[in-house]
């Protein structure tokens, strides 16, 4: 009876102890957010049209978030003018300005360390964009993330395109009916991942369709408008009305090949004028599609990384989790989709993309 009382009284002890123990912890600490946010941001190139665009929305997304956050966020922009010296001397810029994480846009994708050393040894967190390190580079640290698309799709939502263009009308894209496709390529950049992920993948969407290709010739023109329009003007040369399809990287260089046939005297929408595809959907190339000198271009969400980048980089500051539109793949991607853009649906990505854009 004793032991029974006894074993009574202990268990009330217990439970009003840990009554007491659930008062105290009632009241956690509140989470202590940053007071302000200042990013430094290097770009290879800013004269890059698509480049210019995403940090245009970088630019405009931390305007609307810093009204949400109540706090100021300060972005430092540099351009590395493609110079990979310049940039790690930036990286070391930042390091000394004090800011709280750092997103670059690599000159060179394969000459990383630097970076990763300076951002190791200092402790900021790195958000690598649009020019994709290799993986092995991007484990060498935790805090070492990428934000960018995913290439393969790309190029096959160009040969999509084409394709479903050729299932439409394929003699007037075969225009000397030998029931071959012959194309140009016009790549970017030797040794950029998307680069060579897209020559390689919308070829191999065209081919896996049924239809049958032939290369006339493959040149990298560095994701410029000029250089494009050099290369294409010495292929109209070599090979004039035989073009049947441009296949460029990027709209620029489409844009170049736009500009080469234009001044070789060849008209857009006539018999001779070969189809044209890009990729971007930048305003330039979606303006090109809108007036029927391309056959289409690929969507490359500049939006959607330029918020991904900053998104990411709020919950890495402020130790938050992510919101949950964007996905961290494998702890450490964020790739946004492309989109076909034809004339199909030109306009409601027109309209989409006015929306977006701030006034
Ligand atoms: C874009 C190109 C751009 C390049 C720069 C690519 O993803 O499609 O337009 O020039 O990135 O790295």
């Amino acid at each position: 009876m004793l032991k029974k009382r006894r074993k009574a009284g202990l268990l009330a002890f217990i439970i009003i102890l840990s009554f007491l123990e659930g008062c105290g912890t009632e009241e956690e600490p509140e989470q202590e957010y940053p007071k302000s946010l200042k990013i430094g941001i290097s770009v290879y190139d800013q004269y890059d049209t698509f480049m210019a665009e995403v940090l245009y929305q970088l630019q405009s997304y931390v305007r609307e978030k810093e009204k949400e956050w109540g706090i100021p966020v300060t972005l430092d922009i540099q351009d590395a003018g493609q110079d990979q010296l310049q940039q790690n001397k930036q990286m070391e810029d930042f390091i000394e300005e004090g800011c709280d994480l750092v997103c670059i846009n690599m000159v060179d994708r394969t000459d990383a360390s630097s970076v990763i050393e300076k951002a190791k040894s200092n402790d900021i967190p790195v958000i690598f964009y649009n020019r994709e390190l290799v993986k092995e580079d991007l484990q060498r640290w935790e805090k070492l993330y990428y934000v960018g698309a995913d290439a393969l799709q790309s190029g096959e939502l160009q040969g999509q395109i084409l394709v479903e263009q050729c299932k439409k009308d394929f003699s007037s894209i075969d225009k000397n009916g030998d029931g071959v496709l012959q194309y140009i390529m016009l790549e970017g950049e030797a040794g950029h991942n998307d680069s060579m992920i897209r020559s390689m993948s919308v070829i191999k969407e065209i081919t896996d369709s049924g239809y049958v290709v032939e290369k006339l010739a493959d040149e990298i023109a560095n994701w410029n408008r000029d250089q494009a329009a050099n290369k294409m003007a010495s292929f109209i040369e070599d090979y004039g009305d035989r073009i049947e399809v441009v296949l460029a990287n990027n709209d620029d260089m489409a844009l170049g090949a736009v500009d080469a046939l234009k001044d070789s005297g060849i008209i857009p929408g006539t018999k001779s004028w070969p189809m044209i595809l890009g990729i971007d959907g930048t305003d330039v190339g979606r303006k090109a599609v809108e007036k029927g000198e391309f056959l289409g271009t690929v969507l490359n969400d500049a939006r959607g990384q330029a918020r991904g980048m900053i998104e990411l980089a709020w919950s890495i500051v402020s130790d938050t989790p992510l919101d949950s539109e964007t996905e961290l793949q494998e702890g450490k991607y964020i790739r946004l989709p492309y989109q076909k853009v034809t004339g199909e649906n030109l306009s409601e990505i027109q309209k989409r993309e006015r929306q977006m854009a701030l006034p």
